[in-house]
């Protein structure tokens, strides 16, 4: 359905109908992170069968500083009045992902746990249903193969009843981002949620690249905090941290590059792109050039790009190209910055930051951060990288 066709309050009846239906008299359970698409469907669920939905917001310890409060205080006044209740779930998320690196294997082990809890909540509550906000683009790139969305699990032929002890209802599965944001402001989200930059499911964990570990993220969660802050109302679609492990593998091939290029480097950790529709795990590249230049160079942004396309073009293993901002002698972890502007989030540039701004955000993550040793700013557009690095 095309958006110019769309008709919300029909969309909103029809749905209020179905979900009224299903349910009847019953109880069911919504998880919420505060996301636009898991607000938006609490607020259609909550207004289809009142105090018969039990709300939660799953801590999983990957939301960002003070988030489950600055969401819980939003969504439990007016105008939604939202009855929400936090679980505290953040052990068993870092607990069971301990050694892992692989990034579809952190992602399929984040939804164990995460309907784990929610079953155990569901049985408790004596809720038969869940009611979650999964939208068309989850179900795509999941079926797609580029990367297991944690919230897909009927459409991959995962049987709720049998598995988790509820009938799951998805009211809006056929729906695109913008048309959620429609939703949204008909059913009066206030403009803090309506308007936010997307968030995934699993949240920081597939920015926590490789392993996660407490003290990463905690360092991730300090440097998401100072780009959010800097990049705010830029009209960048898109603007986020991740982490990287400082460590380095040898590649003993790169094709013939100028710029001033001092050292280009391999990450251990690998990173999630698309390729020709396909999913990619593959290589990152750290460019660092020489301190004299790199303003130069980044100011010839066009250069800079077709360096980056010019690398993953001629190295097929790789999907991603960083470019050096600022560095310190010590630290395990590099934190690279996206910035990206998209429409459609199924592909996407890269925004061009001014040079004191995001050299003052490199700054103030190396002040800040204590054991991150590089910043870099992710000059790969979508393809041949996805927006998330997992
Ligand atoms: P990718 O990384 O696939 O991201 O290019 C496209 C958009 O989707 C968001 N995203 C997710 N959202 N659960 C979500 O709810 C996820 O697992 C997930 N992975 C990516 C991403 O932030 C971007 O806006």
């Amino acid at each position: 359905m095309l958006t110019s066709e769309f008709n919300a309050e029909e969309f909103i009846k029809t749905q209020i109908e179905n979900l009224r239906r299903e349910i009847k008299e019953e109880k069911a359970l919504v998880a919420v992170s505060g996301g636009v698409d898991s607000t938006t469907c609490a607020a259609l669920a909550y207004k289809a069968i009142k105090e018969n939905l039990i709300c939660v917001l799953i801590d999983t310890g990957f939301m960002r500083i003070n988030e489950p409060e600055w969401v819980k205080n939003i969504l439990n006044k007016p105008p939604l009045n939202l009855p929400i209740k936090i679980l505290n779930a953040k052990e068993n998320f870092i607990k069971s992902l301990i050694g892992i690196k692989d990034a579809e294997e952190k992602r399929k082990i984040f939804r164990e746990e995460f309907y784990k809890v929610l079953s155990d909540v569901a049985k408790r509550e004596n809720c038969r249903f869940l009611i979650q906000g999964t939208i068309a683009p989850d179900w795509i790139e999941t079926k797609g193969g580029i990367k297991t969305q944690h919230n897909v699990l009927t459409q991959i032929g995962i049987k709720t009843e049998e598995k988790y002890g509820f009938t799951l209802l998805e009211p809006l599965v056929n729906l695109y981002k913008d048309q959620v944001r429609i939703i949204a402001k008909t059913l009066n989200v206030p403009k803090e949620i309506s308007e936010r930059q997307p968030f995934p499911g699993p949240g920081l964990m597939v920015r926590c690249v490789g392993e996660v570990k407490e003290e990463k993220l905690r360092e991730l969660k300090k440097a998401t905090k100072i780009v959010e802050e800097k990049l705010m109302n830029k009209e960048i679609q898109q603007y986020f941290a991740a982490i990287l492990d400082e460590e380095f593998i040898r590649e003993q091939f790169f094709p013939e590059l100028d710029l001033n290029i001092e050292e280009i480097k391999v990450f251990k950790n690998l990173a999630t792109g698309v390729k020709g529709d396909e999913r990619a795990y593959g290589k990152i590249a750290g460019v660092k050039i020489k301190e004299k230049h790199r303003e130069n160079i980044w100011n010839n942004f066009e250069a800079l790009i077709s360096l980056q396309s010019k690398i993953i073009s001629e190295k097929k293993d790789f999907t991603r190209v960083l470019y050096l901002i600022e560095e310190k002698n010590d630290g395990k972890y590099a934190i690279s910055i996206r910035a990206i502007k998209t429409r459609d989030y199924m592909t996407a540039e890269i925004a061009q930051i001014e040079w004191e701004t995001i050299k003052k955000i490199g700054e103030e993550i190396l002040v800040n951060c204590l054991d991150v040793k590089e910043v870099y700013y992710d000059v790969t557009p979508k393809p041949p990288a996805t927006i998330e690095y997992e």
